[in-house]
């Protein structure tokens, strides 16, 4: 089988890593978008409009049996498109409140994503459905997807640029973490 992976850049690598040690007979094909990276700080119709492009392109390359969009700022606004597209399966990757919201005791939850994905009419939805009464701090960064490549490459990453992206969670001290963008396990 033949699946096709698609992010903004190399944080989708994170999501292959997973796929791989469940299903390492899979042979996957990897999209990186470096030309417009970050996707998080494009318009919704942008980011909509150019992972069709790149979907539709890949799949009559590679016809894919499953595409897997590793990219929470591409997947809270551009599945509904995709799937009315494409005859195959979309996987997408969302903000994990849920699990958040059940694992967290103090009630204030931190969500790390880009600056798209946290201002999404879908992010607001899954937090009013499934972590109410939750008070969730969001910090919504490009400059931390920048570090994220930046690392990949095997270049250092600075602690003191981590603490100032990172200060807002300083002062409202949740007690869990969402890391909604795929860039930022590699960094964890
Ligand atoms: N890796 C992406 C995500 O999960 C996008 C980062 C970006 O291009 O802004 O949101």
């Amino acid at each position: 089988m033949n699946i096709l992976v698609l992010d903004s850049g190399w944080g989708g690598l994170s999501v292959v890593e997973h796929i791989h040690s469940l299903l390492p007979g899979l042979n996957i094909h990897y999209i990186a978008d470096n030309k417009h990276l970050p996707y998080g700080d494009k318009s919704d119709a942008f980011v909509t409009q150019r992972v069709l492009e790149l979907a539709l392109y890949a799949n009559s390359q590679f016809t894919p049996d499953a595409l897997v969009l590793a990219c929470n700022t591409a997947s809270t606004v551009a599945l509904p498109t995709l799937r009315s597209h494409l005859a195959i399966p979309v996987v997408g990757v969302v903000p994990a409140i849920k699990p958040a919201a059940l694992t967290s005791k103090s009630k204030t939850i931190g969500l790390l994503a880009t600056p798209g994905t946290v201002e999404r009419d879908y992010t607001h939805q899954l937090a009013e459905e499934f972590a109410e009464g939750c008070d969730i701090v969001r910090v919504g960064s490009s400059e931390m997807v920048h570090l994220a490549e930046a690392w990949l490459a095997g270049n250092r990453v600075g602690t003191r640029i981590l603490k100032e992206i990172l200060a807002p969670f300083e002062q409202s001290k949740p007690d869990v973490i969402v890391l909604a963008c795929t860039h930022f396990p590699h960094i964890q």
